[in-house]
């Protein structure tokens, strides 16, 4: 069976994206054959398709760390022919082939059966981005966080994870400070829950003081850097912060002070690895207590063609919330 999916490419260190058609024998040997209905583009994807050998090892390679769909064939005990399925990171979209193919072929243990109260094209709405934002969520609500406690942080807002940390904290009742690079987008970030909008600017900065004026209870950070360095200054008594981002620099130049002086507790999470017990969880809380009736609204939806036009874009931090790709 012949199918089609987007195939990076390398030649002498360049590396080019086209759709190309392939044949099933292409894919790798894996238990589970499911036929993708819908993957979303993230961060990680851009670096893949661009050749960024931390992320992806050889070439020729179908990027996609996300996809949705209706298993073809198993051996699995598990699972059957017909089921709706998520899989979301492991290796897929790294060195196995992703959701940028209209087929995926993975090992089971890669596998979420989808929630009931969640369709295919919803949960690619969230893909890994969305799950990252619920696993930095998680582990905030775990560590304690309520609403009462004052107002809370999501940098790099209008990205993927931010979009949906701003929307999923706005859920909860939580005071939201959005911080972003693209002031244009404040009214956007208002209607989705946002209660102030500051300029990323502001705080892209050297370390300002070690111990600055405590405002924040807790945040999601997307972006790392000087960003991150200052916003750990900025927190108030036992705050938390869950980090998942590195747009913004890989390094943080911060100060020991909010950690032994406010009791800061700095989260990270890898959505990737998580165990597949705890992704299920998060899958579960999209599905029910944290489910986003406007989640299909501010995606935009592309085909496997268009994809090479996205990634360029996000690459350049220039997208605004999830793109969504579509198959017929
Ligand atoms: N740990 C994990 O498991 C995990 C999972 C998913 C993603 N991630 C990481 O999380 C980050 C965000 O992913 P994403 O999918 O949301 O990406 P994205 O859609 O590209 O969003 C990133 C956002 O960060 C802001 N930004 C861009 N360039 C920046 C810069 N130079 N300095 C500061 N902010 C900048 C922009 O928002 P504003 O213009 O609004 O500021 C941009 O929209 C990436 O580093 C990605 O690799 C990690």
């Amino acid at each position: 069976m012949k199918y089609k999916a987007l195939v990076t490419t390398e030649d002498n260190k360049t590396f080019n994206n086209s759709v190309q058609v392939k044949s099933l024998d292409f894919l790798p040997d894996n238990n589970t054959l499911i036929k993708v209905k819908y993957s979303s583009l993230n961060y990680k994807d851009a670096l893949s398709a661009s050749g960024n050998k931390g992320v992806t090892r050889s070439y020729p390679h179908t990027p996609g760390i996300d996809a949705a769909g209706i298993i073809e064939e198993t051996s699995s005990k598990k699972y059957k022919k017909g089921d709706e399925v998520i899989v979301t990171g492991y290796d897929m979209g790294m060195n196995t082939f992703g959701g940028f193919g209209e087929f995926i072929k993975v090992p089971e243990e890669w596998i979420i059966k989808k929630p009931s109260n969640l369709s295919l094209s919803e949960s690619m709405a969230f893909g890994t981005a969305g799950l990252t934002a619920g696993l930095c969520l998680r582990k905030l609500l775990q560590h304690g966080l309520k609403p009462d406690d004052g107002k809370v942080f999501v940098s790099g807002v209008t990205g993927g994870v931010g979009i949906i940390s701003l929307m999923l904290f706005s859920k909860l009742g939580f005071e939201v400070t959005a911080i972003t690079g693209k002031m244009n987008e404040k009214d956007f970030l208002i209607d989705l829950g946002a209660n102030e909008v500051i300029d990323r600017n502001d705080l892209d900065v050297d370390l300002v003081s070690p111990l600055q004026k405590p405002i924040y209870s807790g945040g999601i950070d997307a972006v790392g850097g000087k960003i991150l360095s200052n916003l750990i200054c900025s927190t108030t008594q036992r705050a938390a912060i869950a980090c998942c981002g590195m747009v913004g620099g890989l390094s943080l130049d911060t100060s020991i002070f909010p950690f032994i002086l406010r009791g800061l507790s700095l989260f990270g999470i890898d959505s990737a690895e998580s165990l597949l017990e705890v992704k299920e969880e998060v899958w579960k809380s999209f599905s029910s207590d944290w489910k986003l009736e406007n989640i299909d609204q501010n995606i935009k939806n592309i085909s496997l063609d268009e994809l090479p036009t996205e990634i360029e874009k996000i690459l350049k931090g220039k997208q605004i919330g999830r793109v969504r790709v579509v198959y017929d």
